[in-house]
């Protein structure tokens, strides 16, 4: 599936904006910088596809794109964005909000947690919506090349403690390096049944 050729078909400021769903749809979603637009073109091998940047906060719309006439892959704004304006910076949560919450033929949220900071206040906000809205979401910690192994994998069974006592269905952490490529192939196969059923 992921050796089909990625590409971008749409931008959304707004859920009335949003292009039909045609496909299986998988999201990326998490704070700013943590790296979803990293794993994105990590996962498909296809670089340049996704704007990725050192400054948070570059992605400011959904952003759809097909693979092949698979799968949608959908590119979620990050929140928490220190620098934007307070009202900006709501706007884009709503608009993630609303999307997680009732996109048809969304199957999976990835909701990406950064390796060395862990679960922020608005991942557990995202995670209550989802477990309401029963989104299925799958927890991805980002950047474990930047930790040591030892504390990637004390950070995954934290976070696995955490989803246990809030949630009801736990599904293992999984750990990647868009940069080293680290678990990437784990969460490619695991992606990868979604496009079948
Ligand atoms: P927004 O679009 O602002 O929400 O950010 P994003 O989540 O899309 O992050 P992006 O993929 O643009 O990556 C942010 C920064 O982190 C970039 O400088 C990336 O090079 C870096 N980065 C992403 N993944 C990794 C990783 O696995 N390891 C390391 N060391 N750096 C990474
Ligand atoms: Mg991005």
């Amino acid at each position: 599936v992921f050796r089909n050729k990625l590409e971008f078909f749409a931008a959304a400021k707004v859920s009335s904006s949003f292009p039909p769903a045609e496909l299986p749809e998988i999201a990326f979603a998490g704070r700013s910088n943590v790296g979803k637009s990293s794993l994105l073109n990590a996962l498909t091998r296809q670089w340049g596809v996704v704007r990725t940047s050192d400054k948070p906060g570059l992605t400011q719309t959904i952003n759809f794109f097909k693979l092949g006439s698979k799968l949608c892959m959908v590119d979620l704004p990050g929140y928490g964005f220190a620098y934007a304006k307070e009202e900006v910076k709501d706007a884009w949560e709503e608009l993630v909000k609303e999307y997680v919450s009732s996109r048809v033929g969304l199957k999976r949220v990835c909701l990406l947690i950064d390796t060395k900071w862990g679960m922020k206040p608005r991942d557990h906000e995202l995670i209550n919506l989802m477990e309401r809205s029963q989104t299925n979401y799958q927890v991805v910690l980002t950047k474990s090349d930047l930790v040591f192994p030892i504390d990637v994998a004390r950070r995954a069974m934290q976070i696995e403690e955490t989803l246990k006592a809030n949630t009801s269905i736990v599904k293992p952490v999984m750990m990647i390096s868009s940069k080293s490529g680290g678990g990437i192939r784990s969460l490619r196969t695991a992606l990868a049944q979604i496009a079948r059923f």
